[in-house]
């Protein structure tokens, strides 16, 4: 999804802060880039393509001390220079860039064509400078001028301009998220914290329907009146570090093996080992009649876990794409609806939590985001403490959220000796460890890479885990790979499987999953598939096996998160051999910020 970056008070540096700030950007995924500076012209440089085309394009310096950056992911018109933000209007006095989609921009435009003004892009962003030009052409001042064309928007956008001669940013915020990001000598404006970490830690989220200035005397948050915000500065709780790759290839890999400190996070303070109990004292008192899980991609998978947790528990409990939720919710009754989201800020789950809301159910946000919309949206929310996720891939933050829906399924539970499940949450990040440290996952790459197709097979509480490991392979591989039940193989995707078809099995543990998983395993080697166990030694998969990934033997809950881990380092090994762009695969975003 695009990126903002705005900046004021860093004088000759300004230019290349913003350049360097939109490469911490770059994971939220992006096909062109630009940058516009104000001083008493604007100064543009855009082009299409990766960052280093826009960086072989700019100098060191250009004249001003204000300016904006924007990375641009395709909505409205091809990746082109023209495309790329920032726009500016017909005088090239007012640059603006924009996240999110401006519905009604047709009318507009067709209204500004007519008025005579000319248009360079294909963008619906566009009208927006067009408007403020006509705003201050009728003599308003370029707040004022921003506010009205503003006003006239429908849709979701976040919003920052700069003006020839003007030493301000101003910005607006609707279903877009923007950050500001206060420094002692300087303030920035983002859409995501890793964009300005590095220079501050104090930072401020903006809601909906808010517009923000900042200038070089500091900055004011106001509503649609002009009237001023008391607003809460919070302090963030990463470091900058946490946003490089510390040596690692890919971040995807990096955030692979942070999975056992990100899971320490998670579970600190949390667990009561003795006591046999998890409290979330974040979320008071917890006694839900039924729960909705509502999610997109790698989230639902960590929600279709979640349900079948709850469900164990005896808590009513079902996962629901969240698009599919919003268009036509279920009867919501007494649910407590749970937004899965790394980022809180996929437009898809919002719309379902909305919707939930506005049918008067309880809402919880699980998320990695601290400040994201859906965690100031919700009643409730559930932080994972993943730290920041850079690679487009989600590895460490669906470990997060399956470890986080054990929390919640504890403690929403009513009350039952939980000691065996909490066990195996204390083991959890040592056991993931020992994956990390012994996986012979790379070399089961070098065996089945260039395969015509890989499926993945799990039952139980390692079916989503099997959806998860096709997704993953899918989006970093670009490869084709599929998962399923196991149990449904036989009734259609039999017919896919060949000699080149390698198959992940799931088989932990020695229950009626793992003997039925091993019957399957039977089925597809009777077709000439090779086959590849993710187990932990307790049933005979290991025997049927072409390879075998080990993983240590734990409680069937976590034996799901760890079985994963194996399942993130095959994808990684493939596409790393066949040099694909893993950390911003082709055609994806880091956050999906549209419906
Ligand atoms: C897959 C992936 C996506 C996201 C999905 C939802 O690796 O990252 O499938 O899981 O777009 O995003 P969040 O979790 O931010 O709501």
């Amino acid at each position: 999804m695009c990126g903002i970056i705005g900046c004021v008070g860093r004088g000759d540096e300004t230019l290349q802060t913003l350049v360097e700030s939109l490469g911490k950007l770059e994971y939220r995924g992006y096909d062109s880039a630009g940058v516009a500076m104000a001083g008493d012209r604007i100064e543009l440089r855009k082009r299409a393509g990766e960052l280093d085309a826009l960086r072989a394009a700019v100098p060191e310096t250009l004249p001003g001390t204000v300016g904006i950056g924007h990375t641009r992911w395709s909505t409205h018109g091809p990746p082109t220079d023209e495309n790329a933000h920032p726009h500016v209007d017909c005088t090239g006095n007012v640059a603006v860039v924009h996240n999110g989609i401006i519905e009604n921009y047709q009318p507009l435009r067709d209204e500004l064509e007519a008025a005579g003004h000319t248009f360079e892009s294909e963008t619906d962003t566009e009208v927006v400078p067009h408007l403020v030009e006509d705003g201050i052409a009728d003599g308003l001042d370029p707040e004022a001028a921003f506010r009205s064309a503003v006003a006239r928007l429908e849709g979701s956008y976040a919003l920052a301009m700069v003006v020839a001669g003007s030493e301000a940013i101003l910005a607006a915020r609707n279903d877009s998220p923007l950050v500001l990001g206060l420094a002692d000598d300087a303030t920035y404006l983002a859409s995501d914290v890793p964009a300005f970490r590095e220079h501050t830690d104090r930072v401020v989220y903006l809601e909906d329907g808010q517009f923000a200035r900042v200038d070089r005397d500091g900055w004011v948050v106001t509503d649609a009146d002009g009237d001023r915000i008391d607003v809460e500065i919070r302090t963030v709780e990463w470091d900058a570090e946490d946003t490089g790759k510390s040596g690692y290839d890919h971040f995807m890999l990096k955030e692979i093996h942070e999975q056992p400190r990100a899971l320490r996070q998670c579970l600190q303070g949390r667990v009561d080992e003795l006591a046999g109990r998890v409290s979330l004292s974040e979320l008071g008192e917890l006694d839900p009649a039924r729960v909705h899980l509502v999610a997109a991609g790698t989230s639902y998978h960590a929600a279709i876990y979640g349900a079948q947790l709850l469900q164990q528990s005896g808590i009513p409990a079902q996962a629901f794409y969240a698009h599919e939720y919003a268009l036509s919710p279920p009867p919501i009754e007494d649910a407590l609806v749970v937004g899965v989201s790394q980022s809180g800020e996929t437009a898809d789950t919002l719309g379902a939590i909305r919707e939930a809301s506005r049918r008067g159910a309880e809402t919880l946000a699980l998320t990695n985001t601290v400040g994201s919309t859906m965690a100031r949206e919700c009643n409730r929310a559930l932080f994972i403490r993943s730290g920041p996720e850079i690679g487009v891939a989600a590895t460490k933050t669906f470990a997060g959220q399956q470890t986080a829906l054990n929390l919640l399924t504890i403690a929403a539970s009513p009350p039952s000796d939980a000691r065996d499940a909490i066990a195996a949450l204390r083991d959890l990040p040592a056991n993931v460890q020992t994956v990390l440290d012994e996986s012979n996952a790379e070399a089961v790459a070098e065996a089945y890479g260039g395969s015509d197709a890989y499926f993945f097979i799990g039952r139980g509480l390692n079916y989503p885990v099997a959806l998860e490991g096709a997704l993953k392979t899918k989006e970093i591989t670009y490869e084709h790979a599929e998962g399923f039940a196991a149990g449904e193989l036989k009734h259609g995707p039999l017919a896919l499987v060949t000699g080149d078809t390698p198959v992940f099995a799931l088989v932990t543990g020695d229950g009626e999953a793992a003997t039925k998983t091993i019957g399957s395993i039977k089925e597809v080697e009777a077709r000439g598939a090779p086959v590849v166990a993710i187990t932990d030694g307790q049933s005979e998969a290991g025997r049927y096996a072409d390879h075998v990934l080990r993983v240590p033997e734990t409680h069937p809950r976590a034996a799901a998160i760890v079985a994963n881990v194996q399942l993130q380092l095959v994808a990684y090994h493939v596409a790393n051999r066949l040099g694909r762009s893993i950390d911003k695969p082709r055609n994806l975003a880091k956050s999906v910020t549209v419906e």
